[in-house]
């Protein structure tokens, strides 16, 4: 007899059920990632939804899709980003993550879409009219050392941090013009809530980074601000040790014009769909990936 195949159903942040379905996925596919306290802290809204096979209640394929307000090259852009996208062991090679993939990019109609990839799946995502892009890393040398009142460290598991880095997300400058994003706090404060992520620091009311020291190199992972300031006077602020150099987890246009290329990121492999970029190096803030 042959194997009927299942539709996929659309999960959104008012099914309760159903998003802990979710929840009980992720770990079988993804071991260290997990979307419990993500969901406790009510930053599922309407602009996540997933796309999910279910078998006796258990979500067993999933392709998950992200509204994205994204700016490329000083343009508003609403496109769609994919993540969470899987089957579980027992139930790979009988088309299931096909039918959740399908489902997600139907949601999407002709809207540009986006992923990030792992190495594993490569030759996977150009199945579905994917293309893959180089992602760019940016740095330049700079010495500093620590000095100044050290810039506050915020915790987003409370509820008013995490407003205030929505306000900031939705209504500030966007980190890049080249090919970034708006309105993405609900994707960094994921990265927080699996302690994945670097501290978020407050340079002043209306300047909040991420960023931490590792090896004498500060990374600079995201900079969520109304207003451009230069980031250089707080550079001693957000450190513990001293420091021969800058990394950026975005193209720094903006913040270190002098910033240059040095390498490719080989972390996440970016594809994309009805989305042409800016010609030059680009990098999607990684604060802004799912
Ligand atoms: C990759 C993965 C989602 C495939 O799930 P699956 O349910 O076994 O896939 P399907 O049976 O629906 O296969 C769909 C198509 O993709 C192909 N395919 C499956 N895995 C693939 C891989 N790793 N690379 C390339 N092609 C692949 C299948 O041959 C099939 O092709 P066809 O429809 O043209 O015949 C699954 O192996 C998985 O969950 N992997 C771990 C999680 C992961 O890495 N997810 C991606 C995160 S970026």
């Amino acid at each position: 007899m042959p194997m009927t195949i299942p539709a996929a159903v659309e999960i959104d942040h008012r099914d309760l059920a159903r998003q802990a379905a979710f929840c009980g996925y992720v770990p079988q596919v993804f071991r260290t990632v997990d979307f419990r306290r993500w969901c406790e802290w009510g930053e599922w809204n309407d602009d996540y939804r997933a796309f999910a096979v279910l078998d006796e209640g258990r979500v067993v394929a999933n392709a998950s899709v992200t509204r994205m307000r994204l700016r490329i090259e000083g343009r508003e852009v609403i496109g769609y980003q994919l993540g969470a996208v899987g089957c579980v062991p027992s139930h790979r090679g009988r088309g299931l993550s096909r039918v959740v993939m399908q489902a997600a990019l139907d949601s999407c109609g002709d809207a540009p879409v986006l992923l990030f990839a792992n190495k594993n799946v490569l030759d996977y995502y150009p199945r579905f009219g994917f293309t893959p892009q180089e992602q760019t890393l940016f740095g330049a040398s700079f010495q500093a050392e620590p000095g100044g009142e050290p810039a506050p460290v915020l915790d987003l598991a409370q509820a008013h941090v995490r407003a205030g880095l929505a306000s900031l997300s939705d209504e500030g400058l966007a980190v890049t013009e080249r090919f970034g994003a708006r309105g993405y706090s609900r994707i960094a404060s994921w990265y927080a809530a699996n302690a994945f992520s670097r501290p978020l620091r407050q340079l002043h009311a209306d300047a909040w980074v991420f960023a931490g020291v590792e090896d004498g190199t500060l990374y600079v992972d995201d900079i969520f601000a109304r207003e451009p300031f230069d980031l250089r006077p707080h550079i001693p602020r957000l450190i513990d040790q001293p420091i021969t150099a800058v990394h950026f987890g975005f193209t720094p246009e903006r913040w270190w014009p002098q910033a240059g290329v040095i390498g490719e990121d080989t972390e996440a492999w970016l594809f994309v769909r009805n989305l042409v970029l800016p010609p030059g190096p680009h990098r999607l803030p990684v604060m802004a990936r799912t």
